[in-house]
């Protein structure tokens, strides 16, 4: 299974779910991939935001080898699940491609189910925010490998 985690600026919150499920895919032996893009190409090429490194890095993860890129036409036939972080950037990615969009999910579903919740944007933010965001999006993955792993 192909997973594809979005974001804007794929510099904050889309790394941290990348690099936090693949230690997860890690943990459990899944045959998982994963990946991360933004919807906007404002930081295409930048490593993720400093605040974004070091959060990872306080729990063992490596995110500084990522870099940012721009969400691609491909990406709708290339991933299984497209997971976004935000409800604006799942409205945009149904958008961009509506024959994809029953692999379109939010994230943030898999924990609050209808709630409609998103992962707060901690790019203006301070080192709270971005904890508050990795807290997140690591609860969100766990319950991932719970809905989606075979068994
Ligand atoms: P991200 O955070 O979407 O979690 O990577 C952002 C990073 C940059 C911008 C917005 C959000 N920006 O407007 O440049």
């Amino acid at each position: 299974m192909k997973l594809l985690f979005v974001c804007l600026g794929n510099i904050c919150r889309s790394p941290m779910a990348e690099g936090i499920m693949n230690e997860r895919i890690k943990k459990h032996g899944l045959l998982w991939t994963v990946d991360s893009a933004g919807t906007e190409r404002y930081h295409v090429g930048e490593r993720p935001d400093p605040r974004a490194i070091a959060q990872c890095r306080l729990h063992g993860i490596d995110i500084a080898s990522k870099r940012a890129r721009q969400i691609s036409r491909q990406d709708f036939n290339r991933f299984d699940l497209l997971f976004a972080l935000a409800t604006d950037v799942q409205q945009e990615l149904v958008e961009l491609a509506p024959h994809a969009a029953s692999k379109i999910h939010l994230l943030l579903d898999v924990l609050y189910p209808g709630e409609n919740r998103s992962v707060p944007d901690p790019w203006y933010g301070n080192e709270a925010d971005f904890a508050h965001a990795y807290d997140l999006i690591d609860r969100a993955c766990d319950a991932l490998v719970q809905v989606y792993a075979p068994r």
